[in-house]
């Protein structure tokens, strides 16, 4: 994507004020390449695209196309892979909230359901006893110790005997089985040594409860860095991950286990890595002033559309027939359209800045549209950019006042 001053002017002029950039050739490589890096290694992998991180439908139905699973934690999002086309084989249904009639709609329909409490369980023992005819299968996410601080609160606990009782329960019914163990856990440094540890847990959990056999998949989740610029590496005080690094610590141990006809498919549920890196964002700066010491440039954006947990790559395209930049050399904080005080969408940018620049912030791909609040202004639009023919079309249109509140009485 090649962007100038001009072109990013008649894209403001067709779409408005602000707008997200969506380069859907990119995801796709770096899906390739991610699914690559552990099919390399253990050839039965297979992907399940994390919806929340990003569910724009062209991201989801690239995925469907490239062969993928969606992962949902949501009806909603559940309702979409349906309404994009996925088969409700091809969605894995994941999450801690899943209401009866959603949870029993999606395991008659075939999809892969990982169960995360008892009461999940409770509900499947249930339906079973009122279809006996039907044989019922559903995964079982797995929570476990792998060496951090904070006990996460998702999935049963494989050690305190609801795995046990689970087994020993669908063994009465009869026409309930496990046919997959699941785990994803969400940590600050998304280390190997992490990976490596809950790829052994999780093969340890699986050799004691399928002794004979292996489940049909064993799924490890998402929660992986992807690629970034070498100024948004440097902003991290640990390691960041490659994907072959963590094809490596997983899929070698997969390869090692699982030998012959009897290998399970592992199932990768990345989102981060996939999506971060395949969408911009442009704000255009409208205003200038100094107060006091501070000088600031307001730009149509917010910490709500970039959503910055480190100091995302800026790149910002300059109005040449515009001069009036303030005259110093003293750092200029990008502020956006909100009342907080700490929306700051860059604090002291170093270069100055005119009224009409562009500023194109990169990697807001993930967990930024699907995060945005009616905060005051409603969600730009999202406009695609197609690198085999250089077209760019909307891929979603701008909210509008009616949109937002559509679903209020007035
Ligand atoms: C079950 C599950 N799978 C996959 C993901 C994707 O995580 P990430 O976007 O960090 O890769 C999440 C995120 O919370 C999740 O809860």
């Amino acid at each position: 994507m090649k962007l100038s001053w001009q072109l990013l002017q008649d894209l403001e002029q067709k779409h408005g004020g602000c707008f997200y950039l969506l380069d859907l050739s990119k995801f796709k490589d770096n899906y390739c390449q991610f699914l690559g890096s552990f099919r390399s290694i253990y050839q039965n992998t297979n992907i399940g695209y994390s919806y929340k991180t990003n569910y724009i439908p062209r991201i989801c139905q690239s995925v469907y196309e490239l062969g993928g699973y969606a992962e949902v934690v949501s009806q909603m999002e559940y309702d979409l892979a349906i309404k994009i086309g996925v088969p409700p084989a091809r969605i894995i249904f994941n999450g801690p909230l899943k209401y009866p009639r959603d949870l029993e709609r999606a395991v008659i329909a075939g999809s892969t359901v990982n169960l995360d409490s008892l009461q999940e369980v409770q509900i499947i023992c249930e339906l079973a006893q009122k279809l006996p005819a039907q044989q019922i299968s559903v995964g079982l996410r797995c929570n476990f110790d792998i060496g951090t601080d904070l006990i996460s609160r998702f999935g049963l606990d494989v050690e305190n005997g609801d795995l046990d009782y689970i087994f020993e329960k669908f063994k009465e019914l009869g026409n309930c089985h496990v046919k997959g163990l699941h785990c994803h856990f969400t940590t600050a440094q998304r280390s190997l040594e992490s990976y490596a540890l809950r790829a052994k847990k999780i093969i340890e959990t699986t050799d004691k409860y399928f002794p004979d056999r292996p489940p049909e998949f064993i799924d490890v989740g998402g929660g992986y860095f992807g690629h970034m610029d070498e100024d948004l590496r440097q902003q991290f005080d640990f390691y960041i991950p490659t994907y072959q690094e963590y094809a490596e610590v997983i899929a070698t141990q997969f390869k090692q286990r699982f030998t012959g006809d009897l290998q399970p498919e592992l199932i990768i549920e990345p989102g981060v890595a996939l999506v971060a890196n395949v969408m911009k964002f442009v704000g255009k700066v409208v205003a200038l002033k100094t107060i006091r010491s501070r000088h600031l440039a307001l730009v149509t954006g917010s910490i709500h559309t970039v959503k910055p947990s480190k100091q995302l790559p800026l790149t910002v395209y300059k109005n040449e027939s515009n001069h009036a930049h303030i005259e110093s050399n003293t750092p200029i904080d990008l502020v956006g359209y909100t009342c907080m005080e700490h929306d700051c969408l860059y604090p002291a940018y170093p270069v100055p800045v005119s009224v009409g620049d562009y500023t194109v912030f990169d990697n807001v791909g993930a967990y930024s549209v699907v995060f945005k609040p009616p905060f005051i202004w409603p969600s730009p639009p999202i406009v695609s950019y197609d690198s085999t023919t250089n077209i760019y079309t909307l891929a979603r249109r701008q909210e509008t006042t009616q949109d937002v509140f559509a679903t209020y009485e007035i």
